[in-house]
This record gives C-alpha cells, structure tokens and sequence, in this order.
C-alpha cells in the first residue's frame, strides 16, 4: 500500500497494526501524513516486527504536541521484540552457511546439469573454523546469532557497537568489542550486519566500508536492506578485491526487482526478508 491509498483507509481509526495480515505491509511508513488522515482519536501505532524504522517517531512526538490530551492519551507506539529472536538467529546462521559454502551456484549447478564428475575444486566454500566472526550491532539478534555460530568453533568473535555490552551478555559468547568498525572490517572474515537501520547507519557499508574489509570476507545481512549501498555492494562483488560473496534477507528496496545487478551475480545470494517467518514467531 502506497502513502496515498494509506492515508485513505486510516480516517478515523483507534490503532493502526502495521504488518498484520489485514493491514498495513511493512515498507510502509507511518508519517505525519498518515498520522493526520487517521485523525485526533488515534491512539496506538503497532508493528509486528521488531525494527521501528518505518514509523517516523518525530511524527509521533509532533502528533502529540498537536493534540489536547491528558498525560495517559499519548499515542502508544508498540513493537515485537523477542518473539522473533530465535526465528531470525536461526536464519542468520542459515545464509551465513549458505553463502559461505556458495548453494547459490550449487543449487544452480545441480539444477542446470553444470554438476559434471567429482573434482576437488569444484564450488570449494569457506569453512568457519577458525575464522574471525564480525557483528555489526551485536543487541538480541545480533547475541543469539553469535551463539549458534559459536558451535562452528570460530577463532575469534568480534562485534562493534556504539556503546560496550556487559560483561553477562558478552562473556559467555566470548565477544571482544572492537575499537571501531575500521578495526573489525580489519580482522574480520565475516562480517553480519545485524544493527538498527538509524540515520547513523544508513549506508554504513559503502565503496569506503568494503575496501576496509579483508580480501575474500563474506557480508551478511539480516538487518535492514538501507544499511548496504546496493550499488556499491554490486562493484566491490563484481571486482572481488575485497568481499567475496554477500548474503542478503533483507534489500533497499524490498521487494528487490528482479533485473536488479545484484540479482545476476552467483555469489550474492538474496532471500525475500524471511528471517521472522516461522510458524512459532507469527503465533508467538
Ligand atoms: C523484521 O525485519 C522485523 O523487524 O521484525
């Protein structure tokens, strides 16, 4: 639903449930424009995903101020933390397997008859052992990914954050904090980006980013699409100095037409956003 037919259906509504089966779809954004056309009596924004960064929160702030209201008539903006941890951590271990270990090409090759006789170098992938893991954010997705990854038996775990996790979250997964990003684009092998998409972060990974990264690092993406500059991801994969192959569930824009460059390349392997879709999480 685009901005126009929104504004059309809101009039007048108690709750907007952003990304329920009945409403409104996720790449929607819930703006001053849609809070308006819902009208004075709204009182609650609800997303069923964790991220919130579809809802314009200086909109919300402003659409308070506009209103009479008494201290316990705020609107209430909500989101589902949790229920999905788990869902999108099992994900993120997934593409970090599958691009490592190139089923792009493999899937491809096994269905194109590509797949000849047995040869020792034939779709030859990366193997975690021993590897440097970066995360980029390392909140409750970014924890319970790292803790799977753990049983692969990486050498070292890395993450970047703007601010130090404590020491219960961060000990038992043995992470180190990184100085900065450039530090952990330094050592890392494979990097997974799991932060929020903030104006901080739009576009964190760009032409700069990727040439700080190691030759031959994996990228993963199971935060927000925005965070990557899918152009400039398309040249550093293309030339191979640096990342060697991406895993994406999440692209900028959503859904990701298919004559997109990035679609064309075998080791840029792109799911359609799937990371919470699990028959527990939509329960939960
Ligand atoms: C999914 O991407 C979510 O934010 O829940």
């Amino acid at each position: 639903m685009g901005g126009a037919e929104l504004q059309k259906a809101v009039p007048g509504a108690a709750g907007l449930l952003v990304g329920s089966l009945l409403c409104v779809l996720l790449p929607d954004r819930v703006d001053g424009p849609v809070l308006a056309a819902a009208g004075r009596q709204l009182r609650v924004v609800s997303t069923v995903s964790v991220g919130t960064d579809h809802i314009d929160f200086a909109a919300v702030r402003a659409f308070d101020g506009e209103r009479a209201f008494d201290g316990e008539r705020r609107l209430q903006v909500g989101h589902t933390p949790d229920v999905l941890t788990a869902a999108c951590a099992e994900l993120g271990v997934a593409l970090v397997l599958a691009t490592a270990r190139r089923f792009k090409e493999a899937i491809a090759a096994a269905a194109s008859g590509a797949w000849a006789a047995w040869s020792p170098t034939f779709l030859v992938g990366a193997q975690l052992q021993r590897k440097t893991l970066g995360f980029v954010g390392f909140g409750r997705i970014g924890q319970a990914t790292a803790a799977r990854l753990r049983a692969f038996e990486p050498a070292r775990l890395v993450y970047w954050a703007p601010s130090p996790k404590p020491a219960a979250e961060r000990a038992p997964l043995f992470a180190e904090r990184a100085a900065n990003l450039a530090a952990l684009l330094a050592v890392a092998d494979l990097v997974i980006v799991s932060c929020s998409l903030v104006a901080e972060t739009r576009h964190l990974f760009n032409a700069d980013t990727f040439a700080a990264m190691k030759k031959g690092s994996i990228l993963i993406n199971i935060a927000r699409g925005a965070i990557v500059n899918h152009d400039h991801l398309f040249e550093a994969l293309k030339n191979g100095n640096t990342v060697a192959a991406a895993g994406l569930d999440v692209t900028d824009p959503e859904p990701l037409p298919v004559d997109h460059p990035l679609q064309s390349l075998p080791n840029c392997l792109i799911l359609p956003h799937i990371s919470s879709a699990t028959l527990e999480t939509r329960e939960a």
